[in-house]
């Protein structure tokens, strides 16, 4: 039995990106970053949140992504950007089926 939860995934991609690569892909006006970094899936905002900069721009650090711009980093499962003046980044749940990745927004 499908629930409401269901019909809020949405098919991103048609297939996982690289292994420690990054992907900017524009979901209902939103920015995001979709990455496969250590095995893991991750969909965060493309967006950082000390400063309007893309995180593709950035790089990844262990399951941080970290800043291009003043190299604050932030954690790719909770968005926890360990500063206490900078806000956390928001992350989105995202899975593969089938070899295709969706994100529930
Ligand atoms: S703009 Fe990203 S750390 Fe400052």
């Amino acid at each position: 039995m499908e629930t409401l939860l269901d019909f809020m995934w949405v098919k991103i991609l048609d297939q996982a990106p690289k292994e420690g690569t990054m992907i900017e892909v524009i979901v209902e006006n939103r920015n995001l970053l979709i990455t496969l970094n250590q095995g893991e899936l991750y969909c965060v905002d493309n967006r950082c949140p000390h400063e309007d900069i893309k995180l593709t721009l950035g790089c990844l650090k262990g399951n941080r992504i970290k800043c291009s711009l003043h190299g604050f980093s932030f954690d790719l499962s909770t968005g926890d950007s360990a500063q206490v003046d900078v806000d956390n980044l928001r992350v989105y749940p995202a899975k593969q089926e089938n070899n295709k990745i969706f994100i529930n927004i």
